[in-house]
C-alpha cells in the first residue's frame, strides 16, 4: 500500500496511540482553562485539508510561488471575513499565533527602544506586553500600569498618571487574566491625550466582542490584535485588524518582516471560524459563556472561596486561594485528578512565585461548547469546592468527583463522530 493511501493508524500506530488517548482526555474531563476551547468539527477538517501543502509567501495576488489561485481566493475570503465580523478597515490573517501577531503589531509601529506602556504581568497582562524575559521587553522600553489596590481593577486615573509620566509612543490594552470589562474608549482618551498609538490584544475575549457582548475596540484602536482559538472557538492562531492608515505597515511587518510562508490550512480554519462566529448560535453561545461564567463564580462565593475583584464580567475567573492554604499549582494538580483541568495563575500582589501561584483561573468556554448551563455551573463550582476542601486528605473525595465529571462528560458529549 502505497504511503499516499495508509491511514494513520497503519502509517504510524505510535502517533495514532498518542491522538486517540488525547480524543479520549478531552472527552471524558471537564476543561476549565479559558484559554482553550474544542474547535469544530469543519475547522478541525479544514487543519487536516490539502490546503497544508502550498507555499503561499506573500499576499493575495502578489505570491512568490506560482499556483496559488486558490489560495488567494481562499485568504481573500478569510480577511473579508474578519473585517465582516469585526467591522475592520484592514485585516491580516497570516500570523501563527498570538505572540507572532504581537510582534507583527509592533514592528509596523514602533523602532527597537521606543517606550511601550502596558498591564502588569503579575496583574493580567501578558508576556509578549513587554515582560523582560521576552521579546517585547528586550526590544522596547517597556513601562507598566497595574490594577487599584483597592479594587484589583483597571483604575483609568492610574493608567492616566502613569502615560502622562511615561509618555510612550504606544499603549497596550487587553489581557490574559482579567475578570472584568475593558473600557478601550477611556484607553483611547487617555492615548490622545499623551500623542500615543492604541493597540488592543482582544486574544481572550475576542469571541464576546465578535458576539457585541463586550465593548468593541476595533473603532477606537489603531491595532487590535487576536488569537482565534479561546472565546473565538477557532483553529489554534491569530490574526490583525487595523485602520486603513497601518494596512501597508501591518502587512509589511507580518510578511517579509517576520514570517516566510502563512499556514495556509490554518488561514482556511480561520475563514470557516469566522463564519461560523457570524451566526446567531455564536451569539447565543457567547452570552452563555459569560451567564455560566457568573453561575461558576457564585456558585464558587457560596462555597466560601474569594474571587479578585469580587466576580466576572467576562469568560474567565480568577479564584484567590490564600484563604484555603493551597497553591494555584497543588489546587490545579488536585483538580486534575479528579478530571477537572485548570490553571494555576498569579493573583495580584501574589506572594508566591509564578511556577507556583496563589490563584487558579477557571474559566466557561469550552464547558458552554459543550452544551452546559447555570446548573452545571453550581454542580461543578460544588465539585471543585470538595476537591480542595476534602481531597487533599482523602482520595475517595477525588474518587467520588471523578465519577460525576464521567457523567457530565457523558451527558455533554465531545466528538461523537470521531472514532
Ligand atoms: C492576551 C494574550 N495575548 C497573546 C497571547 C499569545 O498567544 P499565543 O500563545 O498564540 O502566542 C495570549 C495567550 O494566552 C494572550 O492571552
Amino acid at each position: 500500500m502505497s504511503i499516499m493511501s495508509r491511514t494513520l493508524a497503519q502509517a504510524d500506530p505510535e502517533v495514532s496511540e498518542i491522538i486517540n488517548n488525547e480524543l479520549e482526555r478531552q472527552q471524558n474531563t471537564l476543561m476549565l482553562i479559558p484559554s482553550e476551547n474544542y474547535a469544530s468539527r469543519a475547522t478541525m477538517a479544514v487543519t487536516g485539508s490539502v490546503m497544508t501543502n502550498k507555499y503561499t509567501e506573500g499576499y493575495p495576488g502578489k505570491r512568490y510561488y506560482n499556483g496559488c489561485i486558490y489560495y488567494d481566493e481562499m485568504e481573500n475570503l478569510c480577511i473579508d471575513r474578519a473585517k465582516a465580523l469585526f467591522r475592520a478597515e484592514h485585516a491580516n490573517v497570516q500570523p501563527h499565533t498570538g505572540s507572532t501577531a504581537n510582534m507583527a503589531a509592533y514592528f509596523a509601529m514602533l523602532e527597537p527602544g521606543d517606550k511601550i506602556l502596558a498591564m502588569k504581568l503579575e496583574h493580567g497582562g501578558h508576556l509578549t506586553h513587554g515582560h523582560s524575559v521576552n521579546f517585547s521587553g528586550k526590544l522596547y522600553d517597556a513601562n507598566f500600569y497595574g490594577l487599584s489596590e483597592d479594587t484589583d481593577q483597571l483604575d483609568y486615573e492610574e493608567v492616566r498618571r502613569r502615560a502622562h509620566e511615561v509618555k510612550p509612543k504606544l499603549i497596550v490594552c487587553g489581557a490574559s487574566a482579567y475578570p472584568r470589562t475593558i473600557d478601550f474608549r477611556q484607553f483611547r482618551e487617555i492615548a490622545d491625550e499623551v500623542g500615543a498609538l492604541l493597540m488592543a490584544d482582544i486574544a481572550h475575549v475576542a469571541g464576546l466582542v465578535a458576539a457585541g457582548v463586550h465593548p468593541d475596540p476595533v473603532p477606537v484602536c489603531d491595532v487590535v490584535t487576536s488569537t482565534t482559538h479561546k472565546t473565538l472557538r477557532g483553529p489554534r492562531s491569530a490574526f490583525i485588524l487595523s485602520t486603513k492608515k497601518w494596512a501597508r505597515e501591518i502587512d509589511r511587518a507580518v510578511f517579509p518582516g517576520l514570517q516566510g510562508g502563512a499556514l495556509m490550512h490554518v488561514v482556511a480554519a480561520k475563514a470557516v471560524a469566522f463564519k461560523e462566529a457570524q451566526s446567531l448560535f455564536f451569539r447565543e453561545y457567547q452570552r452563555q459563556i459569560i451567564r455560566n461564567g457568573q453561575a461558576l463564580a457564585s456558585s464558587l462565593l457560596e462555597e466560601g472561596f474569594r474571587l479578585v475583584t469580587g466576580g466576572t464580567d467576562n469568560h474567565l475567573m480568577l479564584v484567590d486561594l490564600r484563604n484555603k492554604d493551597i497553591s494555584g499549582r497543588d489546587a490545579a494538580n488536585l483538580m486534575e485528578e479528579a478530571g477537572m483541568v485548570v490553571n494555576k495563575n498569579a493573583i495580584p500582589g501574589d506572594p508566591l512565585p509564578p511556577a507556583e501561584t496563589s490563584g487558579i483561573r477557571p474559566g466557561t468556554p469550552g464547558l458552554t461548547t459543550r452544551g452546559m448551563q447555570e446548573p452545571e455551573m453550581q454542580q461543578i463550582g460544588k465539585m471543585i469546592a470538595r476537591v480542595i476542601h476534602d481531597g487533599r486528605s482523602d482520595q475517595k473525595v477525588l474518587a467520588e468527583v471523578r465519577a460525576q465529571v464521567r457523567e457530565l462528560c457523558e451527558a455533554f458529549p465531545i466528538y461523537e463522530h470521531l472514532p
